[in-house]
């Protein structure tokens, strides 16, 4: 059950992160690949994933196995959305417009970041599948207000509010490139900052508290849902204040270096919010086994950032859609071979116990 590509010697995500390298110009690679400061948010997302150990079983008809899960009210094919991320135009001339394409011929939700180099209608005429828009809020806040509403009658499904940024930590990759790295149109951005994508904090809005998550619902009918959340006390208050999901997420490692990998924040959080939301988690997915250990920790799904990008990079649409098939089916490969056929099988006892 290989997941087909039209190029030949690409069968992963981290075949697909080499040959990427090789097409990036320097400056885009620098700004993709960076988490930020001394990149060890970054590095231990990838880490403790991989420190995760897994309990295989054998003898179970795994015949037929359902990666369907359901989110918000809809069925989705797999439990794999493509994060919101800047500036798709560095690494493809049809940026995001190529990405929808890509993530509609994989059934896959994808998140539109506000810093898009495509507009949020042209990118919903690409999609075949639903979009979620994430939203930076401006300093100007009848900004945001126009924008909510543009996403709203382009038929997004979901609200998705980045908590994570108010400002920008230490970009020390990036910043020595910004000059090549500000050449591009932010079609959803009003007088865009000066100062490039490595800024891109400077005109939003630091003010932003527990009770804009009400302000953000009486502007707007979709569900609201906060990402970039790490402690159990926020996303409970997240809960509170009427938030209809979580994303377990560090920004890739980019918002604040030494924080915690993911996968190790994501059961204290998934326990507090004791499913009264969905509770999503993204950074380091790479392989099948890591949608596997991050369900296992209490997601309900996860998200990728850099990996699309680097079916992007390769091969446009196509690539994107590719890297999607290729987790899921390892995803599927993973569920026969820990004797699990549906999502729901997947719990804690997939995991190697921790004290052995
Ligand atoms: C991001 N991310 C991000 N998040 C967000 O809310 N709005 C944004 O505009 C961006 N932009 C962005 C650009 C680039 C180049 C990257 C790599 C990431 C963070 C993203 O949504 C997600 O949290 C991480 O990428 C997940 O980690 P992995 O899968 O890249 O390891
Ligand atoms: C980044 C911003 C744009 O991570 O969210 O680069």
């Amino acid at each position: 059950m290989a997941a087909t590509s039209a190029l030949p010697g690409l069968f992963s995500i981290p075949q697909y992160e080499e040959r990427s390298r090789g097409l990036i110009t320097i400056p885009a690679w620098e700004y993709y690949d960076q988490g930020c400061a001394d990149d060890l948010t970054v590095r231990w997302n990838r880490e403790a994933l991989a420190r995760i150990r897994i309990e295989s079983r054998v003898m179970v008809d795994v015949e037929k196995i359902d990666t369907s899960i359901t989110l918000l009210g809809r069925t989705l094919p797999h439990p794999i959305l493509l994060a919101p991320a800047a500036a798709h135009m560095l690494i493809h001339p049809e940026g995001e417009v190529a990405t929808a394409r890509g993530a509609g011929a994989a059934g896959a939700t994808m998140v539109l970041s506000t810093n898009s180099n495509c507009s949020v209608e042209s990118v919903a005429a690409a999609a075949t599948q639903p979009l979620w828009f994430q939203l930076y809020v401006s300093r100007d806040r009848a900004m945001a207000q126009d924008l909510i509403a543009r996403v709203e009658s382009a038929g997004y499904k979901a609200l998705c509010v980045t908590v994570d940024q108010p400002v920008i930590y230490a970009r020390d990759r990036s910043s020595r490139h910004a000059d090549q790295l500000r050449l591009l149109p932010l079609p959803n951005v009003k007088n865009p900052a000066p100062g490039g994508l490595t800024q891109t904090s400077a005109g939003r809005s630091r003010s932003l508290t527990w009770k804009d998550i009400e302000w953000f619902r009486s502007l707007t009918k979709l569900p609201v849902i906060l990402k970039g959340i790490l402690h159990p006390d926020d996303a409970d208050q997240a809960v509170k204040s009427g938030a209809a999901g979580i994303i377990v997420s560090n920004h890739g490692g980019r918002a604040l270096d030494g924080v915690a990998a993911t996968i190790d924040a994501l059961p204290r959080v998934a326990e507090r919010v004791g499913g009264r939301v969905p509770v999503l988690m993204d950074g380091g997915i790479r392989r099948g086994t890591d949608v596997v250990r991050a369900i296992a920790r209490g997601a309900n799904a996860v998200l990728i950032g850099r990996p699309y990008l680097y079916g992007l990079a390769v091969n446009g649409s196509d690539g994107v859609r590719h890297i999607v098939q290729i987790l899921r089916t390892e995803l599927e490969a993973a569920m026969a071979l820990t004797g699990r056929t549906s999502i729901a099988q997947i719990d804690r006892t997939v995991l190697w116990p921790d004290k052995s």
